[in-house]
Formats: structure tokens, C-alpha cells, sequence
């Protein structure tokens, strides 16, 4: 897909990898739709992007409520015409000091957004995307990939992004793409605050060699974008580069 005068919906679209991706998709010539639940960066986001000439908006909705991502997608729509892209990107850590630990509202709240909004936003879009096309990238983890003990509820949540995005490429085919990045550890405010907090809960994280820069996350969702022959993608990004993460085949039967 060529991404000059496209239209990108990037949900938590205001920070981290999701404000950096939107950097880079503006750069070749997108138009924005931000979508974050943080009014203020929100606002501010869209005065930087508009004053630097590209066409933005900011809509506060949460991606865990239906009529507010419904009207998110209105929104867009009315305000450039049509979507071309989805960036399902809005994510929270688990609150430590854990699973057993934390109150069972604060682990469904973990289920809602990293994985419910994701298969919320796909919902949502692909009626919108059947008659022009569109490529939709979801925001899972390297916590979907490897078992994560500190944090099973997280870990659990984006290996079911991991597994959404492998099983609706089945049937959406080429002409809706929809692809996943798993990000290790990057430097972003939620990584800043998951070190924060588990220092506070007095839990000591393994050693961190590396973070990683936003920007080579973004990279990666940029090719899924513009590389037409990228559907069904699973992309882990380490340091040391970029992996793709094979859909699991049928087991073996046991002997
Ligand atoms: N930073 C990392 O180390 C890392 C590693 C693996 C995966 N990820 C994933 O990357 C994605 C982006 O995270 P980030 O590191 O850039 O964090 P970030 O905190 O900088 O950005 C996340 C954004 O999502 C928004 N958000 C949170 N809940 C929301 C909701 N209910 N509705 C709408 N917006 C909401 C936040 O306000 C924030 O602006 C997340 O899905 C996260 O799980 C991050």
C-alpha cells in the first residue's frame, strides 16, 4: 500500500509506539486519527502534527467501549473520507505485585484492552475495509510468545492477539492484510512504569540488556503496510532484530 494521502486510525495513538508510528506514517504523507484515552497528550499530539502540515484528530474513546470505538470509526470516515488503516496499538501492563495478588477487576481490566479492544477494533473495521481494502496491524508482545510467570493475565492476553491475527488472516484473505508485531522490552512510559512498579512491589526484574526504540517497532508496522505481500504476519522484535513467529500446527498424536 502506498501510504501518501492514506487514512491511519491508530488506537493509544499518543504515546510510546503508537505516537512514534504515527511520526512515521505522517512523514510519508498519512492522514491521522488518534484515538487514546489521555485527552491532554491527545490534544497535544494533534496541535504538533497539524502545525508540521499533515491532517490529524484526536477522539478520546476507550477501545474496551463499543459506542465510543463505533463513533471513533464514524468519526474518521467524516473527517477524511474513508480508513485505510488500523493500528490496533492501545495496551496496559498488569499492576504488581501480581496475579494472585492483584483484585480480579484489575486482571479483566488487562483482558479487556490488550486483547478484547484488539478484537474489537478488528470487528469494527473490517465491514469498513471490505469494498477498498485495508491493512490492519495489531500490537501484541514477545509476552505472547514466551511463557511470562511474572505476569501470566498479560502474557495470556496478547498470545490471544497472537493467535486473533494467525486465524482472521485465514479469511480475510489479500485484500484485508492483518498482521502483528510483538515488541520486547521498549522504551516507552509503560515500560518506564512496569520497572517503577516492580522495584516498588520489591520484585527484582531480570536484568535488561537492551531496550528497544520505538522506532524499529515502527518500522516493522510500516512494512506490514507497505509490503502488499504481508498478510498473516507474526513479527517478534528483539534488540538484536526482527523474527517472524510461526502459526502453530496441528500436535502430533501421542504414541
Ligand atoms: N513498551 C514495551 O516494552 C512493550 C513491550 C511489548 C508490548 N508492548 C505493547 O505496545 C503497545 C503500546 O505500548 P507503549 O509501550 O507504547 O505504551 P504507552 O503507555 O506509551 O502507550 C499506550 C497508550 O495506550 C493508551 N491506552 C491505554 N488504555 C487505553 C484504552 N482503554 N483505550 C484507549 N487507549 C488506551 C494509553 O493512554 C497510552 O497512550 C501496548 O499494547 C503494549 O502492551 C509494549
Amino acid at each position: 500500500m502506498v501510504i501518501n494521502g492514506k487514512t491511519a486510525l491508530i488506537t493509544g495513538g499518543v504515546s510510546g509506539i503508537g505516537k512514534t508510528t504515527a511520526k512515521m506514517l505522517a512523514a510519508k504523507g498519512a492522514n491521522l486519527m488518534l484515538l487514546d484515552v489521555n485527552q491532554q497528550l491527545g490534544d497535544e499530539a494533534v496541535k504538533s502534527f497539524q502545525s508540521a502540515g499533515t491532517r490529524a484528530a484526536f477522539i478520546r474513546a476507550d477501545v474496551r467501549d463499543e459506542a465510543e470505538m463505533r463513533r471513533a470509526f464514524e468519526e474518521t470516515l467524516a473527517r477524511f473520507g474513508r480508513l485505510d488503516i488500523l493500528f490496533n496499538n492501545a495496551g496496559i501492563s498488569t499492576p504488581q505485585p501480581g496475579f494472585t495478588r492483584i483484585a480480579v477487576e484489575q486482571w479483566k481490566r488487562v483482558l479487556d484492552v490488550d486483547l478484547l479492544g484488539v478484537v474489537l477494533g478488528c470487528y469494527l473495521a473490517f465491514p469498513l475495509m471490505r469494498e477498498n481494502g485495508g491493512v490492519i496491524v495489531n500490537t501484541a508482545s514477545m509476552a505472547g510468545v514466551y511463557p511470562i510467570p511474572g505476569d501470566p493475565v498479560y502474557a495470556a492476553a496478547k498470545a490471544g492477539v497472537i493467535h486473533l491475527t494467525h486465524s482472521l488472516a485465514y479469511w480475510s484473505g489479500k485484500r484485508i492484510r492483518v498482521n502483528c508485531v510483538c515488541p520486547g522490552q521498549t522504551d516507552t512510559p509503560l515500560a518506564r512504569q512496569q520497572f517503577r512498579d516492580e522495584k516498588a512491589a520489591g520484585r527484582i526484574a531480570p536484568p535488561v540488556r537492551k531496550l528497544i526504540s520505538p522506532e524499529a517497532i515502527a518500522e516493522v508496522v510500516l512494512q506490514f503496510i507497505e509490503d502488499d505481500s504481508l498478510a498473516g504476519q507474526v513479527v517478534e522484535v528483539r534488540p538484536s532484530g526482527a523474527f517472524t513467529v510461526e502459526a502453530r500446527r496441528a500436535p502430533k498424536k501421542r504414541e
